[in-house]
Order: C-alpha cells, then sequence, then structure tokens
C-alpha cells in the first residue's frame, strides 16, 4: 500500500483506501485489534451533530479572517450541511477505520467536495476539536434536563396541593416521630430538585467556555478570531490558556456530579416509595401502568421502577468516580485516556433522561390510601411531644417536662393503651396543668400538626406559605435560566 511515496500520492490514499488522516509517518498499516481498541466511533457518533455545529462555525472564521477563500468556504459549508442531513436521516455512512467521529466527517466532507475538505482541519487538531464538541453537547443536555426537572417539579407541586389534608406518619430513625403533611413530605423533595436544578445551571456556567483555537495543545500560528468562533457558537466565554482548554473536563464531572446528587435525592424518594407501598406500611398504591407482578406469586404488585432508580443510582455514582479516577494522573495536556470521558457521561445522560420522564406519570398514578393513613396516625404516640411542649409552654422547664411525658408514655404502654385513650384524671396525675381539656385536643394529630406554624413547619398555614414560595423562587430560577441559556458571548 506504501510504495507510493509522493506527497500527493499519499494525500489522494486519504479517500482512496482508508488510510488515516495521519498516515504520513506510518509504513506499515495498523493492527486491526488495534484499531477497533483505539476507536471511539461506536461512541463518539453521538457527536457528530455537535462535530458539525464546531466546523461550520470554524470554517465561516477561516474565510472572515482569509485563511480560507469565499469559495472554498462555500464549497466546505455546503458539504457540511449535506452531512448534517445525511446523519439526520441516519443514512451517513459511519466506518470504523476513520477512528472517531471527527475523522469520519473530514473523510465523508473529502468524499463529497474533494480534497479542499481537508482545509477544513487548518488551525484546528482533534484536542480542541473534541473538547469543543463535548461542551455544545453538556451545554444542550443541561439545559434539557433542566425542562425535566422542572416538570417533576411541577407534579410534585400539583399533588402537594391535591393532597393538602392528608397526614402521615413522619419518621426519625425510621420510628414513627410526629405527624406532618403528605404535601409537606412530598415538598421535601420538591427542595432537592430546587437545589439539582441550580446546580446544574451552576455548572453550565463553566461549560458555557469555548475551547476551539486551542489548537493540539498551544494555540496556533493562524489569524484565528476565537471570539468569532464563540460567537457564532453562542458561547459566554473563551477559555484563557490553550493547554487548559484541550485538558479540562471539568465540566464534564461537574456534570457527572449534579447527576449523582440528583440521583441520591431520586433514590431516597425511590425508597420511601417502595415503603409506603409495602403491606407494611399501606400508606400509596403505585398505578398498574407503573408496577409489575410475580410470575410466580399472584398476589404480588411490585414496585420495580422505585428499585430500579435506586439501583441505577450506583451506576451514576460510577461513572463520576471512573471520570474522577482516569483524570487524576494525567500530564498535561490531552492524553488518550481522556477518550474515556465519553461513556460515563453519555451513559448517565441516558439514565437519567429515562428516570426524569419516567417519574411524573408514576407519581401521578400513585393513589393513597387516606383510610388506612387515618387509622395509622391516630393510633400511635408521635404527638406526645405536643404534651412536653404545653407543659413547657406553661413554665416547667422543658427538661423536666420531657421526663413527665416519659413516665406517661410508660404507664400508657403498660396499661396497653393509647395516649388518646388516657382520661383526663390519669393525665393530671402526672401533672397538675395536664387537668385540662386542652391536653386531650393536643394529642390529635390534626392539631399537632396545625400547631407547627413555624417558617418551614408542617402546619397547613406553613406549608400554604411554602407552596407560594416554592411558586416565586422557581420563576426566579426560571428567568435565570433564561438569561444563562440565552448565550451570548460575554466581552
Ligand atoms: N477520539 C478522541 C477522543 O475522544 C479524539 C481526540 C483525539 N486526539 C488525538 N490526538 N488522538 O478523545
Amino acid at each position: 500500500m506504501k510504495d507510493s511515496n509522493t506527497p500527493a500520492e499519499r494525500r489522494d490514499r486519504l479517500t482512496a483506501d482508508g488510510d488515516k488522516p495521519w498516515g504520513g509517518r506510518f509504513d506499515t498499516a495498523m493492527d486491526k485489534k488495534a484499531e477497533t481498541f483505539l476507536a471511539s466511533l461506536p461512541f463518539d457518533q453521538r457527536l457528530a451533530q455537535e462535530d458539525v455545529q464546531g466546523s461550520i462555525a470554524h470554517c465561516r472564521m477561516l474565510v472572515k479572517q482569509g485563511v480560507l477563500s469565499v469559495d472554498e468556504g462555500d464549497k466546505i459549508l455546503d458539504g457540511l450541511a449535506e452531512i448534517s442531513t445525511e446523519l439526520a436521516e441516519g443514512i451517513f455512512p459511519f466506518d470504523t477505520a476513520f477512528e472517531d467521529i471527527h475523522m469520519n466527517v473530514e473523510k465523508r466532507l473529502v468524499e463529497k467536495i474533494g480534497m479542499v475538505g481537508g482545509k477544513l482541519h487548518t488551525g484546528r487538531s482533534r484536542n480542541d476539536q473534541v473538547a469543543l464538541d463535548l461542551h455544545l453537547y453538556v451545554k444542550k443536555e443541561i439545559r434539557e434536563t433542566d425542562v425535566l426537572l422542572k416538570r417533576l417539579q411541577q407534579v410534585l407541586l400539583e399533588l402537594a396541593k391535591e393532597h393538602m389534608g392528608v397526614i402521615i406518619p413522619g419518621y426519625t430513625h425510621l420510628q414513627r416521630a410526629q405527624p406532618v403533611l403528605f404535601s409537606h413530605h412530598l415538598l421535601a423533595y420538591y427542595w432537592m430538585l430546587h437545589r439539582d436544578r441550580e446546580r446544574f445551571l451552576d455548572a453550565y456556567g463553566r461549560t458555557d467556555m469555548m475551547p476551539l483555537g486551542s489548537g493540539a495543545l498551544s494555540g496556533s500560528s493562524f489569524p484565528l478570531d476565537r471570539e468569532e468562533t464563540a460567537r457564532l457558537l453562542k458561547f459566554a466565554a473563551l477559555y484563557e490558556n490553550s493547554m487548559d482548554a484541550v485538558s479540562d473536563r471539568d465540566f464534564v464531572v461537574e456534570y457527572l456530579g449534579c447527576a449523582s446528587l440528583l440521583m441520591m435525592h431520586l433514590s431516597r424518594f425511590c425508597e420511601e416509595l417502595i415503603l409506603w407501598t409495602s403491606q407494611e406500611f399501606s400508606f400509596v398504591e403505585l398505578g398498574d401502568a407503573f408496577t409489575t407482578g410475580s410470575s410466580m406469586m399472584p398476589q404480588k404488585k411490585n414496585p420495580d421502577i422505585p428499585e430500579l432508580v435506586r439501583g441505577k443510582t450506583g451506576r451514576v455514582y460510577g461513572n463520576l468516580l471512573a471520570l474522577l479516577t482516569m483524570l487524576k494522573g494525567l500530564p498535561l495536556s490531552y492524553n488518550k485516556d481522556m477518550q474515556e470521558d465519553k461513556e460515563p457521561l453519555f451513559d448517565t445522560v441516558d439514565t437519567i433522561k429515562k428516570i426524569l420522564e419516567l417519574f411524573p406519570p408514576m407519581l401521578q398514578s400513585m393513589e393513597l390510601k387516606s383510610d388506612n393513613l387515618q387509622r395509622v396516625v391516630g393510633q400511635d404516640f408521635s404527638t406526645v411531644t405536643e404534651l412536653a411542649d404545653f407543659l413547657a409552654a406553661g413554665g416547667v422547664p422543658f427538661r423536666d417536662a420531657h421526663g413527665i411525658v416519659g413516665r406517661l408514655v410508660r404507664f400508657t404502654l403498660d396499661k396497653g393503651k393509647l395516649p388518646s385513650e388516657l382520661t383526663r384524671t390519669e393525665l393530671a396525675n402526672f401533672h397538675p396543668l395536664l387537668d385540662s381539656e386542652k391536653t386531650t385536643q393536643l394529642l390529635l394529630p390534626k392539631n399537632a400538626v396545625a400547631s407547627h406554624r413555624t417558617r418551614g413547619g408542617t402546619a397547613p398555614s406553613a406549608v400554604k406559605e411554602q407552596l407560594n414560595r416554592a411558586h416565586r423562587l422557581a420563576r426566579r430560577l426560571d428567568k435565570r435560566a433564561a438569561k444563562i441559556f440565552s448565550e451570548a458571548l460575554d466581552e
């Protein structure tokens, strides 16, 4: 294959026989297994449209700077437009002999428009090119994640409003602690997702930086206008150091970090759904469309979706750890190790998107077992703290009040009763202040809940206020997102 050695003949082989674009200094063809091992095409073809988008901007900038003639630029742009269409229609002829998506697009361009296609790569390296593609991709994904997060939050708000009157046991140590509004419990997840949205938006700011024009690592001798490329691609800022630009994958780590926290939140929620749907709790039932049966036990209705979300959380953490570990020993600047950034990223994107799409309808399918909830909240000791607070409000030091109520609990347990079944005389035996009509009222879950009126507390009045704040802060975050996503080059 290598017997014709003039530069022109070598160059022609690029399209003639699948030779490598970098084949110039090599004499022997590459080992097939090595080629397969090194190829990223099977997974990085997902960056195809970003690659074309980046090339279009690079080409326009080269024309503007007089590096390419207008005619050359037009040919390249037409070729790239055709490639974009082929990709969109799923008819682009991918070829693994050309290692990655960048070389595939370039090869296709040369096939289409001839050797002038080879001019596109002027002043560019795959190192700054792959970085650019990833930036464009992560930006797009953060924008899409934001929409999905908002949708899930909206469903939580709707459910919180719909079930406003429902009281459930609140837990610490998974022991019944104090009754709370079901809405209050749901809204706790709303705020976690609020922080997730904020976090992804913060990460967006650091993703919105343009690496192109850094060349392989040291910049370029061509008169590239990096601001122009950034403007065309709607980046807010430029990397100020070419070595940093081609080596940086912080933004991918951040995306995976944000995704890991999100998954942790969803996994905790799922754990609760799994508990709540168990016969032991029987708080809620998930719709048939979002549960599965057992192939052996006909009575089963399994919360498979929450379980799988909980299970997939480990895989998203694993992706984050894989990337951090891959990066930790790398000398500057680009190293082939960095090709390993893509699969963890893509896998995470797929995982969180599928989950965020499923979560809202799954939650909407949930039915509350109201009768059971009413029964369980009336049947425990979780309102006795109200008695201690009542004594403390009457001047008894809280420590003493706690002791008094503790003895009362012991007495009630020994009698095999519930606190709500104690007579006024029995209560009065523990402290004269308890000899009041009010004390039995205090023990009712409804009253206990209603009295926790502090800002952020579970009283209906406080939860309504919480809902208002949720709407207000969401609007503020929407505005911030719109501003950040509007993508103006900030000079
Ligand atoms: N496929 C490579 C990656 O994903 C593209 C950059 C390769 N650059 C290089 N000089 N080998 O990282």
